[in-house]
């Protein structure tokens, strides 16, 4: 089910120790989410079982990021990244995430796993800048060279650093 939300100004904002879960099947379809993933989302249970991931997705996020993200999982790797979510009255919520893939007995995926987090505020400020100039570099690219595009941008960024996606963040 697809609903039309627009985003507004409103923030919210994870408390120290709320972990939002969602599991997926092979599809990305989501299975199971935890009472706060719930509770942010604006959505009902109903609505967001069998739904893709992006029923919260924020519009200004970064298509590269997402790129990033199932290729890294489908090689059973770990990710992690910041995301700017979106709950069903268009609010936005920042969160670090942690994705994963689950394996059955012969290493066979079975399904996706995330957790996430409260991201600190500097941090968020940090990677809002980059995301920014990363969504202007996809939308001035076009969509076929759109990833590709702001996917150099930030691994030059990161090799100017000397440093690897994951390490720089988490370092922040
Ligand atoms: C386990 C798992 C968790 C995910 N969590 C989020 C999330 O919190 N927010 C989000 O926008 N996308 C999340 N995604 C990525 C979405 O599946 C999707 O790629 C993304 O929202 C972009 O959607 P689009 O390709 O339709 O633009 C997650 C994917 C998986 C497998």
């Amino acid at each position: 089910m697809k609903y039309k939300v627009t985003p507004t100004n409103k923030v919210r904002v994870l408390r120290e120790n709320d972990f939002l879960v969602s599991k997926t099947d092979l599809k990305g379809r989501i299975t199971y989410c935890n009472r706060i993933f719930i509770e942010f989302s604006l959505y009902s249970e109903a609505e967001l079982l069998g739904s893709q991931h992006n029923i919260i997705r924020h519009p200004e996020m970064p298509r590269a990021v997402f790129h990033m993200l199932w290729n890294t999982i489908a090689e059973k790797n770990e990710f992690f990244g910041y995301i700017k979510n979106m709950s069903k009255d268009g609010g936005t919520y920042w969160v670090l995430a942690n994705v994963t893939a689950s394996v059955d007995g012969n290493d066979n995926i079975i399904g996706y796993y995330s957790v996430r987090r409260k991201p600190k505020e500097s941090a968020i400020e940090t990677i809002d800048e980059i995301y920014r100039n990363m969504l202007q570099i996809e939308r001035q690219a076009g969509t076929r060279i759109a990833i590709d595009e702001s996917s150099k941008y930030l691994s030059d960024l990161l090799s100017k650093k000397g440093i690897s996606y994951e390490e720089y963040i988490l370092s922040l």
